[in-house]
């Protein structure tokens, strides 16, 4: 029989609450930028119909409502050519009212997502996806804007007070979004992990796993790391949100994470899905709309 004592249920770190205090310290800074007749603006492209990508940009667009920032969508056909995407990112970059351009991820099969990225001037680039951006931290300077998933979870480390100074670090999914940009924030001088990116050729990945102190899942895979996988006492992002078929629920669907959810007995601290790291990729957005806006009318 398992001892009463070794089953302790993690911290739960709650990244709606956190999100939303990012949200709140923005207000200042936006009612300043208004007193100088500043109105921060935010342009969303979304490209086919996704259901997913259509929550996502939702969310994002009552974000913007809540902070007060202007939010225009721009729906684009399914079929619609890589030359017109451009040419709609061209018109934003020259608009002039708008402060951030962001093209919603994943585009239809056979455009290529980098050349649109790169086609965002660097300063509208609220997604910190632009080579310009990605370059700039390599360097070393991660004062700039940054991806808004990896820098929502450096947010969520910092303010729960969880230091990975010399802590092995696991990341497991090398994208572009998430998981390249996580390893160097996590590696960088005065954050000091010990970064180890696992992906989908990666052996032994159960034995990595429960040598690491901070796991960051993002895989994209329900419930792919197993509770056995967890070290006690570690820290646990799930940045999954995967739809799995629930006929019991009104919606036919249940959100589960790329964590297996008995992760919350082992780990000393974990993020929810939803309501972890979801609402912090928002509150980043919402933080780098707003350095883009600062950064344009200097
Ligand atoms: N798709 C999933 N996450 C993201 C994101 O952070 N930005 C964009 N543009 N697309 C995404």
């Amino acid at each position: 029989m398992v001892p009463f004592e070794s089953i302790m249920s993690a911290t739960v770190l709650d990244g709606k609450k956190i999100g939303r205090l990012i949200e709140e310290e923005l207000h200042n800074r936006i009612i300043s930028l208004q007193s100088k007749g500043v109105s921060p603006h935010l342009a969303v492209v979304i490209v086919g119909d996704d259901p997913a990508s259509h929550v996502y940009v939702r969310n994002k667009e009552m974000a913007c409502e809540r902070c007060g920032i202007q939010s225009t969508r721009i729906d684009l056909e399914e079929g619609i050519s890589e030359q017109e995407i451009l040419d709609t990112v061209h018109r934003l970059n020259s608009d002039d009212s708008v402060h951030g351009i962001l093209v919603q991820s994943p585009l239809p099969d056979g455009i290529n997502e980098s050349l649109v990225t790169d086609a965002i001037s660097p300063e509208k680039d609220v997604d910190g996806f632009h080579k310009m951006n990605l370059g700039r931290l390599v360097q070393g300077d991660a004062s700039g804007l940054l991806p808004c998933t990896p820098a929502g979870v450096m947010k969520i480390l910092e303010l729960s007070n969880i230091d990975v100074s010399g802590k092995n670090a696991l990341i497991i999914g090398r994208s572009r979004i998430v998981g390249m940009p996580m390893s160097i924030l996590l590696a960088q001088r005065g954050i000091d992990a010990t970064v180890t990116i696992a992906h989908s050729r990666t052996e032994n990945l159960s034995e990595i796993c429960r040598r690491a102190d901070l796991v960051v899942a993002a895989i994209g895979r329900p419930e792919f790391v197993k509770s056995d996988w967890i070290k006690p006492g570690s820290t646990v992002i799930d940045v999954g949100i995967n739809r799995i078929i629930d006929s019991s629920r009104k919606s036919g669907y249940r959100l589960v994470g790329d964590v297996e959810s008995g992760a919350s007995d082992i780990a000393e601290n974990i993020t929810p899905v939803p309501g972890g790291v979801g609402p912090m990729t928002i509150a980043m957005l919402m933080s780098n709309t707003i350095m883009a806006t600062e950064i344009q009318s200097q």
